[in-house]
This record gives C-alpha cells, sequence and structure tokens, in this order.
C-alpha cells in the first residue's frame, strides 16, 4: 500500500492534458471520416466529382487520423500520465515536451492536407511522402527521448510491465516506419522506395502489419495492463504472465506480415512462415486478454455498476474475438475466400473499434477527472449511453462486414459448369448494398457516441475544481492498489 515514506513528486499533467484534448478532436474528425466514406459506398454522388473529396483520397485521411491522431494522442497521452506515475518521476523536460505536443499536431495537420491534395507514397498507413516521413521519424525519437528518459530518472526498482509494452511499441513503430520509408526522392514531394517489386511489398507488410501489431495491439496493451487494475481496485492477475505475454507477443508479431500477401509472388516459404507465425499469435494475444479478465476475479459485480470498466472489460473481450478471428483469415485457404471482400473491413473494425477505440475510452474517462481535479466525469449517465452506443454500434458494423465478405467471397468463386463465373463484379457489389447501409448506421452509432463522450469531457473540465490538484497526490503503484 501507499506509505508514508514513499516520494511526492509533481508530475507534467499539462502535456497528457494537452494529448487527451487532441485525442477526443482527433476522434470526432477521424470517425466521422470513417461515417463519410461509409456513406460514400452508399451513395457514389457524395464523392461530388472533387479529386479532395473522392473516396480514394478520404479513405487514408480517415485511416491516418484514427491510428495517428486518435490511437497515437490517445498513447502518447495515457504513456505520458503512466510512466510519470509508476516511476515516480517528472517527464525529463517540459519545454520539449511541449514541442512534441505541437509539432505532433502540426504534423497530422499537415499530412491531411497533403492527402487531400494527392500527395502520397500510396503505402497504406505509409502514405506520407518523404519531408513529412522525416519529420514524424524525428517526432518520435523525441518522443522515444522523453519516455525512456523519465525511466531512467525513475525512483522505482523495478518498471512496471506497463512500460514494457509501451516501450515495445515505441522503438518497433520507429525502427519499421524508418526502414519502410528508405527512398529517393525525385522532387519536393515524390519519392521512390528503394526496395522493388516484390521485395517492397515485404517491407511494407513488415512495416504494416507491425502497425497493427505494436501500434493498435502491444501499445493499447500497456493501456490495459494500468487501467484494468487501476478501475477494478485490485493488482493485475498474475504479474508472471504479463512477462510471459509481452516477451512471447513482441517476438511473435514481427513475424507475421507475410499474411497480407497470401497467394502473391512472395515465395512461398515466406507466406507459410507468415501463416504459421499468425496462428502461432493466437496464445500470446489470449494470455493477455486472459490476464486482463481474470483481474476482475471477485469484482465482477463492480460490471453492473460501473460503465467505465464495461468499456475495459468489452474491449478487452473483442480484443480476444479479433486475434482469434485473425489467425483463421491467416489461414491460408480461409484467407483464399477472405482477402480483398470485407470481411477484412470487418476484422480491422472488430480491432479498431471493439478494442482500440473502446479501451481507449475506458481509458481515458478514467483519466479525465483525475487529470481535472474532479471526482467523475460531469455525466455518468452520458458515459453509460456512450458504452451502449459504442457497442451496439460495433457489433452492426462488423456483423454487416462479416454477411458483405463471405458473400462477397463465394460470389467471385462461384463458376459455371463451363467455367465461367457465375456472377459479375457488379452483381456482387448490389449484394452487398443493404450491408453498407447497415455499416453506415452502426458506425454512425459509434460516431455519436464519439461526439457525447467529447462533449461530457468539455462539460467536466469547465467545472470548477472538486478535489486538490492531482498531480501533487503521491501515486499508487498498479501492483500495489
Ligand atoms: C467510427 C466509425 C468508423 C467508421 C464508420 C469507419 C468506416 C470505414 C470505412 C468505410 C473504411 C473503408 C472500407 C473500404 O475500403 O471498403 C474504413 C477503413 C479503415 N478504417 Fe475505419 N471506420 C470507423 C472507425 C475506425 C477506427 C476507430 C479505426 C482505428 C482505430 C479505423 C481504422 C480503419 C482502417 C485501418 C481501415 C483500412 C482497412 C483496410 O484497408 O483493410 N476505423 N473505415
Ligand atoms: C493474432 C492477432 C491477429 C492476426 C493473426 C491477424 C491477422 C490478419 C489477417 C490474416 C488479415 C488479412 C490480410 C489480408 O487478407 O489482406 C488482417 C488484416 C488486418 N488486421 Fe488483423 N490480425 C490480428 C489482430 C488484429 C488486431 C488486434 C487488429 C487491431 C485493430 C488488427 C487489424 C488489422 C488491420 C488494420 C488489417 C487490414 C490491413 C490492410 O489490408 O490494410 N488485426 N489481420
Amino acid at each position: 500500500m501507499n506509505t508514508a515514506t514513499e516520494p511526492t513528486v509533481s508530475y507534467n499533467y499539462k502535456v497528457v492534458r494537452q494529448f487527451t484534448i487532441a485525442t477526443l478532436i482527433w476522434g470526432c474528425i477521424g470517425m466521422s471520416m470513417g461515417a463519410f466514406i461509409a456513406a460514400q459506398l452508399v451513395w457514389p454522388q457524395l464523392n461530388f466529382d472533387l479529386p479532395w473529396t473522392s473516396f480514394g483520397r478520404i479513405r487514408p485521411i480517415h485511416t491516418n487520423l484514427v491510428i495517428f491522431a486518435f490511437g497515437g494522442c490517445a498513447l502518447i497521452a495515457t504513456s505520458f500520465y503512466i510512466v510519470q506515475r509508476s516511476c515516480y518521476a517528472r517527464l525529463p523536460s517540459d519545454t520539449v515536451a511541449g514541442l512534441f505536443f505541437w509539432g505532433w499536431q502540426a504534423l497530422l495537420v499537415a499530412a491531411v492536407i497533403s492527402y487531400a491534395l494527392g500527395y502520397t507514397t500510396t503505402k497504406e498507413y505509409a502514405e506520407m511522402e518523404w519531408p513529412l516521413a522525416i519529420v514524424l521519424a524525428v517526432l518520435w525519437l523525441i518522443y522515444a527521448g522523453l519516455f525512456f528518459g523519465t525511466i531512467m530518472r525513475r525512483q522505482t526498482s523495478h518498471i512496471y510491465v506497463a512500460n514494457w509494452f509501451y516501450g515495445a511499441f515505441i522503438i518497433v513503430t520507429a525502427m519499421v516506419h524508418i526502414i519502410n520509408h528508405l527512398a529517393i526522392p525525385v522532387t519536393l514531394l515524390k519519392s521512390y522506395p528503394v526496395y522493388s517489386g516484390a521485395t517492397d511489398a515485404m517491407v511494407q507488410w513488415w512495416f504494416g502489419h507491425s502497425v497493427v501489431g505494436f501500434i493498435l495491439s502491444v501499445g493499447f496493451l500497456g493501456m490495459m495492463y494500468y487501467f484494468v487494475p487501476k478501475q477494478v481496485n485490485r493488482p493485475i492477475y498474475s504479474y508472471r504472465l504479463s512477462i510471459v505475454h509481452f516477451w512471447a507477443i513482441i517476438s511473435i508479431y514481427i513475424w507475421a506480415g507475410p499474411h497480407h500477401l497470401h497467394y502473391t509472388a512472395l515465395p512461398d516459404w515466406a507466406q507459410s512462415l507468415g501463416m504459421a507465425m499468425s496462428v502461432i499469435l493466437l496464445a500470446p494475444s489470449w494470455g493477455g486478454m486472459i490476464n486482463g479478465m481474470m483481474t476482475l476475479s471477485g469484482a465482477w459485480h463492480k460490471l453492473r455498476s460501473d460503465s467505465i470498466l464495461r468499456f475495459l472489460v468489452v474491449s478487452l473481450a473483442f480484443y480476444g474475438m479479433s486475434t482469434f478471428e485473425g489467425p483463421m483469415m491467416a489461414i491460408k485457404t480461409v484467407n483464399s475466400l477472405s482477402h480483398y471482400t470485407d470481411w477484412t473491413i470487418g476484422h480491422v473494425h472488430a480491432g479498431a473499434l471493439g478494442w482500440v477505440a473502446m479501451i481507449s475510452f475506458g481509458s481515458l474517462y478514467h483519466m479525465i477527472p483525475k487529470l481535472w481535479s474532479q471526482t467523475q466525469m460531469y455525466s455518468m449517465r452520458l458515459v453509460n449511453l456512450h458504452f451502449w452506443l459504442a457497442t451496439i454500434g460495433t457489433v452492426i458494423y462488423i456483423a454487416a462486414m462479416w454477411v458483405n465478405g463471405i458473400t462477397q467471397g463465394l460470389m467471385w468463386r462461384a463458376i459455371n459448369d463451363d467455367g465461367t463465373l457465375s456472377f459479375s463484379f457488379v452483381e456482387a457489389l448490389d449484394a452487398s448494398h443493404a450491408g453498407y447501409i447497415a455499416r453506415l448506421i452502426g458506425g454512425s452509432l459509434f460516431v455519436l457516441g464519439m461526439l457525447l463522450m467529447a462533449f461530457n469531457a468539455w462539460l467536466t473540465i469547465r467545472q470548477p475544481a472538486q478535489q486538490a490538484a492531482h498531480n501533487t497526490i503521491p501515486a499508487l503503484h498498479p501492483t500495489e492498489v
């Protein structure tokens, strides 16, 4: 328990608050963009015949904003919060932290403008052209300096497991970003990769899957390891399992990239290796999910009254579901049906909405009142309403995409006795229309929840302080609560 000898440290919460607000704003914009492109797939007229409002340009704006702006700011905010509180140490420099915040926001704005204008490397999730990619690399190294600098200043003997996950996320993101972006610039806003053909594809999906693995999984697992025990007010179920989980997941994820390139020019052995590693990945993924879930042992009744805990637990359930689905989709015969179809989009959003966004919502709802010296969110009823909108929205979204995906896969492979195709592509598209309408409804419910959260946060922030400024209170270590 908290002892009288525990050091009292003043933490830099300003930068955590800044990144928290940025998460909410980018979440509203990025997810609205998702709903907009979902509407374009229902009513193509919404492309307005303008290049910068076309699906091809808005789609990467959506993906970059939800991953690097919403997800990125949520990860940075929580990592700075956790690393300071669990190390009893302040970030090494307030000035650098402030510059990093504004630099990150400027980079995101520049990326959105460049995509709208059509400047893109065309590599998915790595669309930034070389000047922006260099800025990202420099900012990321500054982030690494702030995070690891705090760990080096720690006043605790050990490093809490959440920090291990954040640390791996920071190191691997830097590594894959820099290697995948090695390119030869030909003009100020155009470059060509140093790799060619299948090698380029392999490096790109080594990067792409590491975005899934180290940003969307390992980073958010760091969040899980701190906020689930905190919200339940119990230590993590098994600290030993968390260490096994950490080493297993980081050593396996990096090999799974080739499952994005099944039945391509990539050598067959590489595809099989990617498939095998993906199937093995089920074990550490579920180890982490079980560790989070079991932390609630003996405290399940709290779910009845605690909406924040519901977000955290349901996010773990979606994590378990998408990390079961992913390994199945990585099996080559299954992938021959699912690849190129909406099944992939359903899998992505089971992970993105159900896991990434839900764990972020739960963590931010836990953190916001503490950051602004409040006892709780302004309206817990709105938190509860948000929970239901997000859960129902996610279920509608992914169910629609499963039905669409399997329909498309089966229609594309159906052949007549004479070997000709039974259905044209347009017929499969026509069969998908109802699913696109359902996805738009589910996605819009999810966006509505996000808007409610931003509104609730704004009401919380503008209330007069209800408790002592939080950054002078000694932190409770998550293993000791
Ligand atoms: C809030 C509601 C959301 C809606 C309505 C939505 C909608 C969409 C749509 C329509 C697409 C294009 C699908 C296609 O090309 O056929 C898409 C792609 C994508 N979205 Fe979302 N999205 C939402 C939230 C999110 C969130 C929160 C994340 C991540 C944290 C996310 C990550 C992605 C990714 C990674 C892709 C690319 C998938 C791929 O290429 O396989 N989305 N989204
Ligand atoms: C054990 C864990 C997982 C495995 C083995 C796995 C496997 C797969 C497979 C096989 C695909 C389809 C590749 C294709 O046919 O093109 C895929 C796509 C994808 N998965 Fe997962 N998945 C896992 C977990 C997750 C999680 C937790 C997320 C979080 C959001 C996620 C996000 C994505 C994204 C964004 C794509 C689309 C990539 C693209 O084509 O743009 N996955 N995954």
